[in-house]
């Protein structure tokens, strides 16, 4: 049985190797993410594709526009039936309203369950110099927890931010609120462009109700064992 807690990031550019990853992960990986690169790619097919395979789908294409184009973006995207859809919380207040009102009424007439809409708070590849560069004059770990806050006031379900300030979110914003967590990194595994980066362990514990792992698992030497790994670890929390 798969433990949806884990999201797979496919980030690869071809069919041929999203079908290989989905493949060779089997049957305890049950949640995959699919963002720009694949997205960009190969259209929706790819989602379709998934959701034949029983699998469900984050489709992270972070939406940031002015409220009236993402409101239609985001119904757009509904047609291929993803569980989960984001938008970027730097939209604003009334972006994000706009996009939670449209995509609820949207699924509401076509008769189908709505997908868990969540706000990127702050990337996780961003660290305190480049967020000082942008101009901002709070810490990182504030502007979170203001986004955060601005999501749920907007009526997301949930939001994207790294497990540093996982715990935090969970305190403001309680139980129910999804907090999807990328930035994951197993002891030894190299951070790449990450920043603000924990363990799955780490970042379970500090309340994160989803991981979102990518280069850990699809450039590992065995993409199945490094999953394995994930999980174990997640599930000894
Ligand atoms: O390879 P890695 O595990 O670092 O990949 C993380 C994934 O999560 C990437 O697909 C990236 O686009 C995405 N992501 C992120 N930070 C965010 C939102 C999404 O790293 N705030």
């Amino acid at each position: 049985m798969a433990d949806e807690r884990l999201i797979a990031a496919l980030d690869v550019s071809t069919r041929a190797e999203a079908e290989k990853l989905v493949t060779q992960l089997g049957e305890r990986v049950g949640y995959y993410k699919v963002g720009m690169e694949l997205f960009y790619a190969l259209g929706g097919d790819i989602v379709t594709w998934l959701k034949g395979e029983r699998k469900k789908v984050f489709l992270d294409l972070k939406l940031h526009d002015i409220p009236n184009t993402v409101g239609n973006g985001i119904c757009s995207l509904l047609r291929l039936r993803p569980d989960i859809l984001n938008v970027h919380t730097a939209g604003g207040l009334r972006m994000m309203k706009a996009a939670a009102e449209a995509l609820h009424s949207a699924a509401a007439e076509a008769d189908i369950p709505c997908p868990k809409l969540i706000g990127v708070t702050v990337l996780t590849s961003m660290d305190a110099e480049d967020w000082a560069g942008l101009g901002h004059t709070e810490p990182v770990a504030d502007s979170v927890l203001r986004r955060a806050k601005l999501a749920q006031e907007a009526g997301l379900d949930g939001v994207v931010a790294s497990p540093a300030e996982t715990a935090e979110i969970r305190r403001a914003c309680g139980e129910d609120f999804l907090i999807v967590t990328p930035g994951i990194r197993p002891a030894g595994v190299s951070h790449d462009d990450q920043r603000r980066v924990m363990t799955p362990a780490g970042a379970i514990r500090s309340g994160a109700s989803q991981i979102v792992v990518g280069r850990a698992i699809y450039a590992a030497e065995d993409p199945r064992a490094a999953a394995e790994a994930v999980l174990k670890e997640m599930e000894a929390v």
